[in-house]
């Protein structure tokens, strides 16, 4: 099979539907997840609380951890559960909160719903109430629910934000969540990021785990705790699925966190989001900590040079210390060079980091030793140089690792 790229949004949908229909009507078919009570039993629910489900329900699991870990959920409440599949939570949630409780099961896939709804009218869960919606656009009222347990959802939502903002919205103040998903701890940075058949085996539309755990106290949720961590895609059946994983270090994690009273202030979001250190590290993550380091040698060298040259136009002199000023320069060239050696460990390759090693060294040597401008120049352009070979190395590793052609606009499936 080839998925051709260039998908949109509702391509993305489609896939997800695709997928997880099979999920529910041919649940013994191959998947590169693991699916069932086996998977079940392998992510830490007790055989306790898996049996005596219908086995409906328990054939069609494909959640990646165990959100009951957190412990949340408590007699009388009103749970809704996000991306509730065949429903082996929503049936646990059914029995914790008791009669006088609720569980609202919200999946995107119409044949989930379908088969969620027939189990629990066949087995006398008459407190659980099948819908088909959107995480994205959840079909319920302001404040209406007391906890949200969602199993493998929030990595295949294209926009994460919009469908935490959505938890934030029709969760009761002070309400509880129980999460478990997929993130990674390095960025999917090719352009593949929206290739359906990457996106549906939860690697590719995951977020890094320190981001996502942003975005939810971003959007107002407290109290947040990493309950446990797993290495998820050690179950894979499928070899590809497990070297993606590993690519982007990729595994599943049991969140549980509080919605606040209120909504955080524009003003709060915006200085939380314009954390610098925020920034930084999103540039290290996303291999991009070279350039930078490069664009600061360049502004501290050509910048300065610049600001000199126009507060003289406007009359204005400045003293500066010569030596403080190379010495700028060459701190950030050697970071660039000591950037791109890092880098090396991640595809392999040494060229970067030895040709922006020359390159550091032969702006140190004009700076200190003796100036040259064409050094300078040669200097700077090699260590630009260096830096695009390195990036364009880490993106073909990417897509190699995911199966995309060289051009970057095809994708093969995995092979088990
Ligand atoms: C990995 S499966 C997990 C299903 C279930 N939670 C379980 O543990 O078996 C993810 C489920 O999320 C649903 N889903 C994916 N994207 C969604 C979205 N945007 N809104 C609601 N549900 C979604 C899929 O249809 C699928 O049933």
């Amino acid at each position: 099979m080839v998925a051709v790229l260039g998908y949109s949004r509702e391509q993305i949908i489609a896939a997800v539907q695709d997928m997880y229909s099979v999920v529910a009507t041919a649940p013994t078919a191959e998947f590169h997840f693991p699916v069932g009570r086996e998977a079940a039993a392998a992510l830490g629910y007790s055989p306790e609380e898996l049996d005596g489900l219908p086995r409906s329900t328990l054939e069609s699991f494909a959640g990646v951890g165990c959100p009951w870990h957190t412990d949340v959920i408590r007699e009388g409440d009103t749970v809704l559960d996000i991306g509730a599949g065949a429903g082996v939570d929503a049936l646990i949630a059914s029995r914790r909160v008791g009669a006088s409780g609720r569980v609202i099961a919200v999946d995107l896939t119409p044949a989930m719903v379908a088969k969620l709804a027939a189990t629990a009218a066949e087995n006398g869960y008459d407190n659980v109430r099948a819908m088909e919606g959107s995480a994205e656009a959840l079909p319920l009222p302001d404040e209406s629910v007391d906890v949200i347990t969602s199993n493998g959802a929030l990595n295949l939502v294209p926009d994460k934000r919009r469908a935490i903002a959505e938890m934030f919205r029709v969760l009761r103040p002070g309400g509880r969540m129980q999460i478990s998903d997929v993130v990674i701890r390095r960025p999917v940075t090719v352009d593949c990021d929206s290739d359906p058949r990457l996106w549906v085996e939860c690697v590719v539309g995951a977020t890094v785990d320190e981001e996502l755990l942003n975005h939810f106290r971003d959007a107002g949720f407290e109290g947040i705790e990493v309950v446990r961590s797993l290495d998820y895609f050690a179950h894979s059946p499928s070899a590809q699925t497990r070297e993606i994983a590993a690519s982007f270090d990729a595994y599943s994690t049991d969140l549980r966190l509080r919605r606040a009273q209120r909504a955080p202030s524009r003003i709060a979001q915006f200085l939380r989001r314009a954390d610098p250190r925020r920034a930084a590290a999103a540039l290290w993550r996303r291999g991009l900590a070279g350039s930078a380091a490069l664009a600061m040698a360049l502004l501290a060298c050509y910048g300065t040079l610049a600001a000199i040259g126009l507060l003289g136009l406007a009359g204005i002199g400045i003293g500066l210390n010569e030596t403080v000023w190379a010495g700028a320069i060459v701190v950030f060239a050697l970071a660039t060079a000591g950037i791109l050696a890092i880098g090396a460990r991640y595809h392999g390759s040494w060229i970067p980091a030895i040709t922006g090693g020359v390159a550091a060294a032969a702006i140190t040597g004009t700076m200190f030793i003796a100036y040259s401008l064409a050094v300078e120049l040669a200097g700077f352009l090699v260590l630009a140089a260096a830096v695009g070979y390195d990036h364009y190395l880490r993106r073909r590793h990417q897509s190699r690792v995911l199966g995309l052609h060289d051009s970057g606009q095809q994708a093969t499936a995995p092979q088990p």
